[in-house]
């Protein structure tokens, strides 16, 4: 069938209508549950929401990293920067972020809002590649991602490019929801989520172990990881 027959068929059957329909509805449930908002200024305002900071509580997490001024901190799926900007702060003048995202709209949000503070020298904002985080080897004393580990999973040496960035004694931070009832209500899907035990035999089989888990979050994980 070609696609001029589809057309004429949709047009004059009752049934084409339906299928039509049905079409349309299966392609905003696609677009609702892919992960990739068709509309990233939604999905900002999403990130951003003064009411996130209940549950993310964005303060503790940073206080329970225990950052040091000087340190490297990369920003994996830093997304519009509700924790860079707060990464940059606790990193101090001599310390460094690198946001990392594959939305350049993410980064340009980012920069911006690190400009209205003042610190933007404090970070630089890398464009990766989905299957890569770009990082050099050998450069990050803390690798953070949170909400942002259920889209790269799914990425075979993307774990082992991550460990080579560590420096001695760098760790891995997963931040992400739990994939039940636990995580609440979300504007996505569960499916996309990885259980906590996943999360440590996928990094377990890259030579990351968990050195150190944060309970405090009510609907996520809190994972620390170190190179075995
Ligand atoms: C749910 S947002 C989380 C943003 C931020 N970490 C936060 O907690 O506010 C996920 C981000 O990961 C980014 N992302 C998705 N796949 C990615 C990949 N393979 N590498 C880097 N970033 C990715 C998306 O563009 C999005 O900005």
């Amino acid at each position: 069938m070609n696609i001029e027959s589809i057309i004429s068929f949709t047009r004059q059957s009752r049934l084409g209508h339906w299928c039509l329909l049905l079409a349309f509805l299966l392609t905003g449930l696609t677009a609702g549950c892919s992960h990739q908002p068709w509309d990233i200024d939604t999905y900002i305002q999403n990130l951003e929401r003064p009411e996130r900071d209940e549950y993310q509580q964005p303060e503790k997490v940073i206080e329970a990293l225990n950052i040091m001024p000087g340190m490297v901190v990369a920003d994996v799926g830093a997304g519009s920067g509700y924790f860079t900007r707060r990464f940059a702060k606790a990193v101090g003048e001599t310390g460094h972020v690198l946001a990392v995202d594959i939305e350049q709209k993410m980064l340009d949000y980012n920069k911006q809002e690190l400009e209205k503070l003042g610190i933007a020298n404090r970070a630089s904002f890398i464009l990766a590649k989905p299957d890569d985080p770009s990082l050099s080897q050998n450069s990050v004393d803390l690798v953070f991602l949170c909400n942002a580990y259920h889209h790269v999973e799914h990425h075979a040496d993307y774990w082992a490019k991550i460990k080579s960035a560590l420096k001695p004694n760098g760790r891995v931070i997963i931040v992400d929801f739990y994939h039940d009832e636990r995580s609440g209500k979300l504007s996505f899907s569960k499916h996309h989520l990885v259980p906590r035990e996943r999360v440590i035999e996928n990094m377990e089989k890259v030579g990351l172990t968990l050195s150190k888990e944060h309970t405090f979050l009510p609907r996520q994980y809190f994972l620390e990881f170190k190179g075995s």
